[in-house]
């Protein structure tokens, strides 16, 4: 099995997207698409591919944030990184998420954050291989 990561193009996000909607029941499905699409455009972020035998078989798309509460450096932000299902457990993710590092080391950013469910152990665990920690911060919610 060749793995490549590589930069996201605009060719990749049907399959992109159609690895979502199999590792993902949200409602929102398709949004990202959109999102995805605005960002390589705009050259936004960072957003990456797994090639697996020259076929997209996971992704991983971050940003880095001019600034942020607390902090005197910028930090980056890993916003979704997805693995069709087939490929899972491969080693695409963690492909993934180390080119993403390496890059914002790079890049002078020493801070990588990341959202998860606290009940998704799964990507607790993911992220956890890569070297992410709890932080400190809590998240705090309400129905509009
Ligand atoms: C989580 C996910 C990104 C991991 O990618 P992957 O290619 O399957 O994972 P890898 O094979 O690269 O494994 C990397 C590490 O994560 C751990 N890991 C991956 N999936 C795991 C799981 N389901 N349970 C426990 N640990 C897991 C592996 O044990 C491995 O650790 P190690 O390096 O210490 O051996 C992928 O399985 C996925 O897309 N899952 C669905 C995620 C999702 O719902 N995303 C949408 C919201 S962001």
């Amino acid at each position: 099995m060749g793995v490549r990561i590589r930069p996201m193009r605009a060719a990749d996000l049907a399959a992109v997207s159609s690895i979502e909607k199999q590792i993902t029941w949200s409602k929102r499905v398709g949004s990202l698409r959109k999102h995805l699409a605005a960002m390589l455009k705009a050259r936004e972020g960072v957003c990456l591919v797994a090639e697996v035998d020259g076929a997209v078989g996971g992704f991983l798309v971050g940003d880095v944030a001019p600034w942020e509460f607390g902090e005197d450096r910028q930090v980056a932000w890993i916003k979704v990184v997805g693995v069709d299902p087939r490929h899972q457990g491969a080693g695409l993710g963690k492909k993934l998420g180390q080119a993403f590092l390496k890059e914002m080391r790079a890049r002078g950013i020493r801070r990588v954050k990341t959202l998860v469910e606290w009940y998704s152990g799964d990507l607790v665990a993911y992220f956890q291989s890569l070297g992410f920690d709890r932080a400190g911060a809590i998240v705090l919610e309400r129905f509009a």
